[in-house]
């Protein structure tokens, strides 16, 4: 049965598994989240430096009962309770995001409830329509994560089309590999904002791909193989590079921070200016960067912009941001138990 819009005692059960954390979260239909659990898998997946699909959806396996039982459990109820169950099905690793739409589809069948089928990138946006507690649209959307580093023009929480993204790796993907060079820990976007705080960001002189070029689209993979050269030197220059102090370390980490932030402050000004629209949306795990959030705050000062980042406990993965299943409840978009996972980022929507 599809529950009346109208009725503020209901309670959404959240379930994300689209990548490395296992999530589930209790939201009521206020976005008041009852509970959030996350269970990361990032320690076993840190001696590869970075996530193994294998991995990840074995884990992922054995992770989501319990999780889910620990979401109920911290919100006080029971799926006796439940009116619907949002469930990400897209983009993510296929095995990963099976094992949480799988777990979704059994509670439906068992219980009856609507299913509704949550698109990650949507998520990580809506988590500042939670955290701002009133309507946030139009807006430009800036999703800034592991697996993509994307500008959209949101006309609403459920109406987002994409404008530009990476061509290549996406901005935390550059912080987990540039942190690995370092011999910095994974995942290293909070190691290098650790690092940073003791270097200089402009000590060393690194590209800000594509900047000076027109469009929206991000490219992160120059950038990375600067740091390389920086590290273990430029192959057959026959030069060696300065030694690995923790000064030069934190020099490198200062200077590849200042580096992707100036990309992506840039490029949002820039659709800002575009679109023409007077709000910003951040999302996404790199969202949770300190001077990220600073340079942003700055950048929409001066444009006279309105900013909504997330709390950082809503940028990284969790299921409290496929809240979001309210609004496509509401809108009628719930699924068959025949509904598949969508692995791939589709760039038209
Ligand atoms: O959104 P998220 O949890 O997962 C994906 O959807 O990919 O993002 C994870 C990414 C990782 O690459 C991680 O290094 C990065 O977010 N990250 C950060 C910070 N915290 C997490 N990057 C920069 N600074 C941070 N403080
Ligand atoms: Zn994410």
């Amino acid at each position: 049965m599809v529950p009346a819009a109208g009725d503020l005692d209901q309670l959404l059960l959240a379930i994300e598994s689209s990548c490395d954390e296992t999530a589930a979260a209790v939201i009521d239909r206020r976005l008041g989240v009852r509970s959030s659990v996350v269970s990361s898998q990032a320690a076993l997946h840190a001696e590869f430096g970075g996530v193994v699909p294998e991995i990840a959806s074995r884990a992922h396996l054995g992770n989501i009962l319990p999780v889910l039982d620990q979401a109920l459990r911290e919100a006080g109820v029971t799926l006796d309770e439940i009116s619907a169950v949002a469930v990400v099905t897209e983009p993510g690793l296929v095995g990963s995001l099976l094992v949480g739409l799988t777990a979704a589809k059994a509670i439906c069948l068992a219980r009856e409830l609507p299913l509704i089928p949550v698109h990650h990138i949507e998520a990580h946006l809506y988590a500042c329509r939670m955290s701002a507690g009133r309507d946030v649209y139009p807006a430009v959307g800036l999703v800034v994560s592991g697996g993509h580093t994307s500008l959209y023009d949101c006309r609403g929480p459920i109406e987002a089309e994409l404008l530009g993204s990476t061509i290549d790796d996406a901005a935390g993907e550059a912080f987990d590999k540039v942190a690995q060079m370092l011999g910095l820990g994974y995942p290293g976007g909070p190691h290098i904002e650790h690092a940073a705080r003791n270097g200089r960001p402009d000590a060393i002189d690194l590209p800000r791909p594509l900047l000076s070029e027109p469009g929206l689209d991000f490219s992160f993979s120059g950038l990375k193989t600067a740091v390389r050269y920086q590290v273990h030197g430029v192959p057959g220059s026959g030069r060696t590079p300065p030694e690995a102090t923790p000064g030069r370390t934190a020099d490198l980490a200062a200077s590849f921070q200042a580096a992707v932030i100036d990309c992506l402050v840039e490029r949002s000004r820039r659709a800002l200016a575009e679109l023409g629209h007077s709000r910003l949306l951040v999302g996404g795990g790199v969202a949770a960067n300190q001077p990220l959030r600073k340079a942003l705050d700055e950048m929409c000062r001066e444009e006279r912009v309105e900013l909504h980042i997330a709390p950082p406990e809503l940028c990284t993965d969790n299921a409290a941001m496929a809240a979001l299943g309210w609004e496509r409840l509401d809108a009628g978009h719930t699924a068959g138990l025949d509904v598949d996972v969508t692995p791939g980022l589709l760039r038209r929507r």
